[in-house]
């Protein structure tokens, strides 16, 4: 058997026969800037994650950008970040003139709760990620933020559809941040992201500086850019998004199957608080001494799997920073990704369990004989 770590060729029949209609309804509507797909995609999301405004933009990195631009953070301040993240959560504080300030995570590669340590008189923001769909304790972060008068900035990239008491990820912030990526759990066929705010001076100022800084048309009040969202890819997030209650069930199924599956073995540490609904399940992380070789060996047995991510920011050239940063960091020597998807089928992960089961076997045997 072959799992891939994710197929989106996958996606099944029925859903790829209503993207199918939806293209054929935009192309013969003729309207691919603007329009009413993007006006639906923007309430609905606002229903569905309480968010009274949310602001379609180009990807996640843009909405990460605009967020910043729009709180005015720039040259001289410092942004606290967590020192194991995707890229974009650092590299936009770079691009808008700021200086990223790295922190370390826990275990679960969440903003260490110390982060407040990193705190100076420059500082103007934080942004907490919350990595692989696991919420950041947002109201302790809160806390400690109104407490300096920064700004926060929730990277919710990786956790649409998670909540925490209700409250849903991104809605706790000054902006929330989201990515509609292909590969997240409401992906576009394309690139797409949004901002979500209940600031109303937040939302005017982010819908401005994502076109242009235009107020009404040729008038231009600020420098702004092109971060519009595709309307044909806020047509087929709108397709999805009526499917995805369904497709997070399917993804918690799934990563209950392998909590089961993986439960008794010691040597391997699985992820915390997936079934919660403060975690959407995005990736279902493992973490073991024996990473590598576990890749390989899954990967001789044709599984997929990934690393989320094999190197932390602070080790990067562009982003070098001296520190331990040592939780972050052996999760990135741990961490590995095991194929969790809404396409994948119950036997498939159950060929995943046996080989992961197969692998520390093997390992124990070994040490046995050894000793
Ligand atoms: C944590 C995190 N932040 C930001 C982004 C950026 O999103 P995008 O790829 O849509 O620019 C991503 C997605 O890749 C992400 O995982």
């Amino acid at each position: 058997m072959k799992v891939s770590f994710l197929d989106l060729k996958r996606i099944d029949e029925g859903l790829k026969d209503a993207l199918k209609s939806k293209f054929a309804t935009m192309l013969d509507a003729g309207v691919f800037s603007g329009g009413e797909e993007l006006r639906l995609l923007e309430s609905h999301v606002s229903r569905y994650l309480g968010s009274p405004y949310s602001i379609a933009c180009a990807n996640g990195t843009d909405a990460l950008e605009l967020a910043l631009r729009a709180l005015d953070v720039g040259s001289g301040d410092e942004v606290i970040v967590p020192a194991l993240t995707w890229v974009s959560t650092a590299e936009v504080v770079k691009v808008v003139g700021a200086k990223p300030v790295f922190w370390d995570t826990d275990e679960d590669g969440l903003l260490a709760a110390d982060w407040g340590k990193a705190i100076t008189e420059r500082t103007k923001a934080v942004i907490p990620v919350h990595l692989y769909g696991k919420m950041q304790d947002m109201e302790s972060l809160l806390f400690q933020a109104q407490k300096h008068k920064l700004y926060v900035i929730e990277d919710a990239a990786q956790s649409f559809g998670s909540f925490a008491a209700g409250k849903a990820a991104g809605t706790f912030g000054d902006v929330g941040c989201l990515s509609f990526y292909p590969t997240k759990n409401l992906g576009a066929l394309g690139e797409a992201g949004m901002c979500l705010t209940d600031s109303d001076l937040l939302n005017e100022r982010i819908r401005r500086l994502l076109n242009h800084g235009q107020v009404v048309r040729d008038e231009h009040v600020e420098v702004g850019r092109n971060s519009r969202m595709d309307s044909v890819q806020a047509g087929f997030l709108n397709v999805f998004l009526q499917e995805f209650t369904n497709l997070q069930q399917r993804r918690k199924q799934l990563a209950a199957q392998y909590l089961d599956g993986l439960g008794a073995i010691a040597e391997l540490k699985l992820p915390s608080g997936v079934m919660e609904s403060s975690h959407n399940a995005h990736l279902f992380v493992v973490q073991t001494l024996f990473r590598d070789e576990l890749k390989s060996f899954l990967a001789d047995h044709e599984i997929g799997t990934a690393i989320h991510y094999p190197k932390i920011l602070p080790d990067m050239q562009s982003y070098e920073c001296k520190g331990d940063f040592a939780k972050a960091r052996k999760l990135s020597q741990n961490g590995l990704s095991l194929p969790l998807n809404p396409w994948l089928k119950t036997e498939e992960v159950d060929y995943v369990i046996s080989k992961v089961k197969e692998f520390f076997n093997q390992k124990s045997m070994d040490v046995k004989k050894q000793l």
